[in-house]
């Protein structure tokens, strides 16, 4: 059986991005592949992370995953900082991938920004831990959102440089599986950015957290045109609003924007929004309450992710000691 791996950072409260782009697709995986995920808390603080917050987010995200369908019985549940693994792969990762591919990572741009002097060193070399996320399990297919894809391409590029230098075939080659119809979610006052954990405004993302009330509301303010939908998906040519929000409709529905337009065309945003609300509010509530339960007790969503770290540690411990043997470290026992 193929084996997966994913990671999601507990950089925030997980949004509809994040759950439409990634979780979602990871559910029916737990059946056909051996699965490993990940909640990635030492990529979360290559950007500066309030210590209390951090602890409580990287529960609340297990809690999504968990209330989301993934099922410890299934998969590998666990928190990245449990598995030193990582880790130690990452930094034989370092060495081997060159500053030249890492400059070419837009995420790094993205990230840093305007100050890039000032961006951590953690998390220029990010794509490296990422690769060793993956390559620690030998892990062969990754689903992410399409933002990953440059990312897993350069895991590809260390693991040959790897086995080209060191003259093995050990780390395999990682198939992308770029996910879904909503691919890309896009940010409820900018159809041009993605919606995002960080983005300073609420009113930008659904949370995964989000009551009722609070998801119609931010629907109804959801940024749109004056025109009324289109019938045909091409009519959303040059109205990312437009578009973003029958992409959540038609992914929330399993359906292809091309039937969302079929049944919506002519219809203006008033009465659409308050579908797509309800269409929102009817398949997130249950998740959200089931989060609030699990994090009632966070000592056994704790106990999960322990026993989780126990079983990736089974897996990655052997492949990273044979990859530091492989490089020429004397062994430690
Ligand atoms: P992050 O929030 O950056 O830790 O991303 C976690 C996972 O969710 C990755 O697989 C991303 O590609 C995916 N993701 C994050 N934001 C979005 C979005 N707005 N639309 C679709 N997928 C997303
Ligand atoms: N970089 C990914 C993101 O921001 C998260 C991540 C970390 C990941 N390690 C991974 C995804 C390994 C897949 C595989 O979305």
């Amino acid at each position: 059986m193929q084996r997966v791996f994913s990671g999601i950072q507990p950089s925030g409260v997980p949004t509809l991005g994040n759950y439409l782009g990634a979780i979602r697709n990871w559910v029916p995986m737990q059946d056909t592949h051996e699965s490993i995920f990940c909640v990635v808390d030492q990529h979360a603080i290559t950007m500066w992370q309030d210590p209390k917050e951090l602890t409580r987010q990287t529960r609340e995200m297990a809690a999504a995953l968990l209330a989301c369908g993934l099922d410890p019985a299934r998969c590998i549940l666990f928190v990245q900082s449990h598995v030193h693994a990582h880790t130690r792969l990452a930094w034989i990762f370092n060495c081997v991938a060159r500053i030249g591919w890492l400059n070419r990572m837009t995420q790094f741009k993205d990230k840093a920004g305007k100050d890039r002097e000032n961006a951590s060193g953690g998390l220029y070399v990010y794509p490296n831990l990422m690769a060793a996320d993956i390559h620690a399990y030998h892990a062969t297919r990754v689903p992410v959102g399409d933002d990953q894809r440059q990312h897993l391409e350069l895991a590809n590029d260390i693991a040959g440089k790897f086995n080209h230098d060191y003259g093995v075939e050990f780390f395999p080659n990682i198939e992308p599986h770029i996910m879904g119809v909503a691919a890309r979610v896009m940010s409820l006052r900018d159809g041009t950015k993605k919606m995002s954990k960080s983005d300073p405004s609420d009113q930008s993302r659904i949370n995964m957290t989000d009551d009722a009330e609070t998801i119609s509301l931010k629907i109804r303010r959801a940024k749109t045109d004056p025109e009324p939908l289109p019938s045909e998906v091409a009519g959303l040519e040059g109205r990312p609003e437009a578009r973003n929000l029958v992409g959540i409709l038609a992914a929330i529905t399993d359906r292809m924007p091309e039937d969302v337009l079929r049944e919506h065309g002519g219809q203006g945003f008033g009465t659409f929004k308050g579908v797509l609300a309800d269409a929102l509010v009817a398949h997130l509530s249950p998740i959200a309450a089931e989060m609030r339960r699990l994090l009632d007790d966070p000592g056994a969503v704790d106990a999960l992710l322990r026993k989780g770290a126990d079983r990736a540690r089974e897996i990655a411990d052997p492949i990273v000691a044979r990859a530091e043997e492989l490089v020429g470290f004397l062994p430690p026992r």
